[in-house]
Formats: structure tokens, C-alpha cells, sequence
């Protein structure tokens, strides 16, 4: 099988097809992440907030499998909160992962068990170990589409249940143009 080295064109031009999935996340698909509701039913709920491109090689669930992604995340914001990932846990705990930025600039909001809240500021270049048990999502803090790369187990799963219900313990807002946790 011919090697290519990963990156987005990887995905565009030379791996059509086998094992290769483009899923793609609308704002409308974000309802309820975002802290300024009034800020967010005046977006158009079918505005394109991120897309993930995956080579997922093996079947899911499969032990000692990698699975690999670029994420390409939209510029804006939602009130003084930016455009991010919907966020999740993996579904099999102990699942760690690492994210790499491409390209654009962002944050890496990342929480374990006890609801610690941290972030990670992400540029190209910048690598992140996501160990298990510690939720994660991603901000793009500035004007262009911030792109990372992601590798993680194929066995991992996703659980966005309790985000989606309960969130992260802080939420990363713009203060006087740059980006804090509150
Ligand atoms: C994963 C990765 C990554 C992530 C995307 C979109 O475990 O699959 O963390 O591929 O899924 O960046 O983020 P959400 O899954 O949180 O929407
Ligand atoms: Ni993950």
C-alpha cells in the first residue's frame, strides 16, 4: 500500500474512498454548548462550524487499532465564546489520544474526572497528549480555520453524553482580545 505522509490533501486528493469518512458538525448541531443563547439563535443554524476528515482503518472497536483525523474548525464566535468542538470523553476510559496542530491558532480545553478545567494553546506545530479520562475540546481562537491532527485508539469510542449534559467545569471566553478561562 503506497504511503503518503498524512495531511489534509492526503485526505482530499489521494485516499478516496476505503476507510476514509468526512463528517461535518453545523452550528445547529451545537445547540446548548454555548453560554449566550441570544448570541446564538441569531446564527444561522446551518452555518458549517467544523468538519473532520478520518482514515479509520480498522473496525470500530477493534483492540490495538490507530485511528486518524484532521479536524478543520471554522473561525468565529458565539457571543465572547469562539467557535469550538462539541468536546467529549472517550466511551472506554483509559483510551488516550494525541492532537497536533496544523494550522491557525486555538486552545485546547481539556478537563479529568474531578472537573479540573485546563487549556492548551494550540499553532502549528504544537503536539498534545490527551491522557484517558480527561475530556477535550477544542476553540479556534483566531480569524482563519485552525486545523489539528488526531490519533487515537480505534477501540476508544466517544461519550458526549456527559458534556452535553453537564459541560466543562470553565468555559473559554475572549477578554480585551485574547482568550481566557473563566
Ligand atoms: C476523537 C478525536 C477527534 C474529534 C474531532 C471532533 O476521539 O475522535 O478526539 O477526532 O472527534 O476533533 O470533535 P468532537 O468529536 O468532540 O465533535
Ligand atoms: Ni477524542
Amino acid at each position: 500500500k503506497k504511503i503518503v505522509i498524512p495531511s489534509l490533501s492526503f485526505f482530499q486528493n489521494e485516499l478516496k474512498g476505503e476507510g476514509v469518512v468526512k463528517s461535518r458538525r453545523t452550528l445547529g448541531e451545537l445547540a446548548g454548548i454555548f453560554e449566550n443563547q441570544d448570541a446564538y439563535s441569531q446564527l444561522p443554524l446551518d452555518q458549517l462550524a467544523y468538519e473532520v476528515y478520518s482514515y479509520l482503518p480498522e473496525r470500530e472497536g477493534t483492540p490495538g487499532g490507530l485511528y486518524f483525523g484532521i479536524t478543520q474548525l471554522y473561525p468565529g464566535k458565539v457571543g465572547d465564546e469562539y467557535f469550538m468542538t462539541k468536546g467529549h470523553f472517550h466511551q472506554q476510559e483509559d483510551r488516550s489520544e494525541y492532537y497536533w496542530g496544523l494550522e491557525g491558532e486555538g486552545m485546547l480545553i481539556l478537563m479529568d474526572r474531578e472537573r479540573n478545567t485546563w487549556a492548551e494553546r494550540m499553532m502549528p506545530g504544537s503536539l498534545h497528549y490527551i491522557p484517558g479520562g480527561v475530556a477535550h475540546r477544542v476553540a479556534n481562537t483566531g480569524n482563519s480555520v485552525l486545523s489539528f491532527a488526531a490519533c487515537w485508539p480505534s477501540d476508544a469510542g466517544h461519550n458526549y453524553e456527559e458534556i452535553a449534559n453537564k459541560g466543562f467545569s470553565a468555559r473559554l471566553v475572549e477578554v480585551n482580545g485574547t482568550p481566557k478561562l473563566r
